[in-house]
């Protein structure tokens, strides 16, 4: 089935909550609250992007961009979907509209011991730092940031 991939507004964050609900453990602590959501894309140079398959929305990537830099804030796939590409094709999307926009890099940080490093790794980002002790989890477990970067 096709992945369809577009920008979209604060409408559509009840569609990415239960994505953000299922795809990020609650043992992390990372999932956003609907609020969380609704409070960075009121700010300007934020967006949300989704991806739908059939008329579903399967995934989702939260960025904002500041000067020359675009930051990937989140992105997550329903279980259901995952290793489907869909989260590359968000990915697709994101770095294709950087360089439009003349953006030098792409950065990120993620959790250190989150599989989601091989999709960065794959996609040609570079460790450039650690955060230690970055993470809170739920149970007050606190994880290592990794910060990485895609040169452009
Ligand atoms: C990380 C995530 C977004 C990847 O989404 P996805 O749609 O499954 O990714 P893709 O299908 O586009 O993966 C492309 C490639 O990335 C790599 N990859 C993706 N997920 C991986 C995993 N869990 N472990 C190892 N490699 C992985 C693989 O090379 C994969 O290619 P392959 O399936 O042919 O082996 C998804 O696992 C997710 O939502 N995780 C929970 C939320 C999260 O932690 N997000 C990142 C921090 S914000």
């Amino acid at each position: 089935m096709t992945v369809q991939v577009a920008e979209r507004d604060a409408r559509e964050i009840a569609a990415i909550m239960p994505i953000m609900e299922s795809a990020f453990h609650p043992e992390y602590g990372e999932a956003w609250t609907a609020a969380q959501c609704l409070s960075l894309l009121a700010t300007p140079g934020t967006s949300l992007i989704t991806a739908e398959m059939g008329g579903v929305v399967t995934g989702f990537a939260l960025t904002r961009w500041v000067f020359d830099e675009e930051e990937l804030l989140m992105i997550g796939v329903a279980p259901e979907f995952q290793r489907m590409g869909i989260a590359g094709n968000l990915a697709a999307r994101i770095i294709a509209r950087a360089k439009a926009s003349n953006r030098k890099r792409i950065f990120l940080e993620v959790r250190s011991n989150n599989p989601a490093r091989h999709f960065y790794l794959q996609l040609g980002f570079a460790d450039c730092g650690v955060r230690k002790a970055y993470y809170r989890g739920s149970n007050g477990n606190r994880f290592d940031a990794t910060t990485m970067a895609l040169d452009l």
